[in-house]
């Protein structure tokens, strides 16, 4: 069976199985994706949106998004609604070890659209295509694509992101993830499969990924099975059970409470490894209550890890869980 054990390719770069971690702005930076290959079964891991503007006058917090150690295939994502930046973005992304390259046409936040960049680039198809051009131009590694179904439903009801899967292919882009909402529902309402089904029947060159919605074993099948798709990414599933992965390849694979409490304490040692404490602190508190939401105790936790001020506190918080679990 080709999903969800077996490889597939994204240009010249194999991908050792079917399922991707889909890229959330402050939580996949490195640390987070270290983790998530610790507890296996991701295929490929995606860094959050960069900034390509923010890339180009080397800002900072820009540049420690590139931060990139072994954790290989990985794809970094740009964001930018200027050629000239994205092509330089996309190469400072290469130069700091992204086996692949990817631009954000989805992200829905205002501060984001107004720029031109993220989901607003569904509304100026030439504009989208001279970014992405200038990007494969910029670059050896492959070019990949996150789009949303369209900026609203109008044009969602048009079609017209068929029209942006014909403009990829020729522009050279070498995979593509649907987020199948459009811009103007935001995260509400359902993940439309259907679009990424309509995509898979355009009969593009280059692999479909289906996103959206993912957050059981038998939602991955059954967005294969629907639509056709060579692989799932998976967002906030793999937030609230960081073992889906897992749960995917293996049908018997069980989490307990305990192994998910021993993920949070994990977590947050990489974080503490990687990062400066306050940093890490501010990191655990954000993916740490995703993580426990439906643990016996989880409430308390949640309120203890707000008010946790250094790491014993937090400590002691994933403690006092841990009793409470038992
Ligand atoms: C907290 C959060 C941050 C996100 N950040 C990004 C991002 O940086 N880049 C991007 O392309 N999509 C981003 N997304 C969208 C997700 O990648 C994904 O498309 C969406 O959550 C739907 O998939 P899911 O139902 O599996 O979560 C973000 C979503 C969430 C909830």
């Amino acid at each position: 069976m080709t999903f969800p054990h077996s490889p597939f390719h994204i240009g010249p770069i194999e991908v050792p199985n079917r399922l991707v971690m889909a890229p959330l702005h402050e939580i996949t930076d490195q640390p987070f994706r270290k983790f998530i290959r610790e507890i296996g079964g991701v295929g490929l891991v995606v860094s959050e949106m960069i900034s390509s503007e923010a890339l180009i006058r080397h800002a900072v917090k820009a540049e420690k998004m590139m931060a990139a150690t072994g954790e290989r295939p990985l794809s970094m994502q740009i964001s930018g609604g200027r050629p000239e930046a994205l092509a330089e973005g996309a190469a400072l992304c290469e130069a700091a070890g992204a086996d692949l390259v990817d631009l954000n046409m989805g992200c829905p936040a205002s501060n984001v659209t107004k720029g031109g960049a993220g989901s607003a680039l569904l509304k100026d198809i030439r504009l989208a295509e001279r970014c992405v051009t200038s990007m494969v131009k910029a670059v050896k590694v492959p070019v990949t694509v996150k789009m949303r179904a369209g900026w609203d439903a109008s044009q969602k009801e048009r079609g017209e992101f068929l029209d942006f899967l014909r403009m990829f292919e020729a522009a050279g882009v070498q995979a593509l993830a649907i987020h199948p909402r459009t811009r103007a529902q935001q995260y509400e309402g359902h993940a439309d499969w259907s679009i990424i089904a309509r995509a898979v029947e355009a009969g593009t060159s280059y692999p479909i990924i289906g996103n959206g919605d993912v957050n059981a074993r038998e939602d991955a099948f059954r967005m294969v099975e629907e639509t056709g798709c060579t692989a799932v990414m998976i967002g906030r599933g793999a937030l609230y059970n960081p073992f889906l992965f897992r749960q995917i390849l293996e049908s018997d694979f069980i989490v307990t409470t305990d192994m998910r409490i021993d993920a949070t304490l994990r977590l947050f040692q990489i974080l503490l490894d990687l990062l400066e404490p306050r940093e890490a602190l501010h990191k655990i508190k954000k993916i740490g209550a995703w993580f426990t939401k439906g643990v016996p105790g989880g409430h308390g936790f949640r309120q203890n890890l707000h008010a946790a001020s250094d790491a014993q506190a937090l400590l002691a918080a994933i403690d006092a869980l841990r009793h409470q679990a038992a």
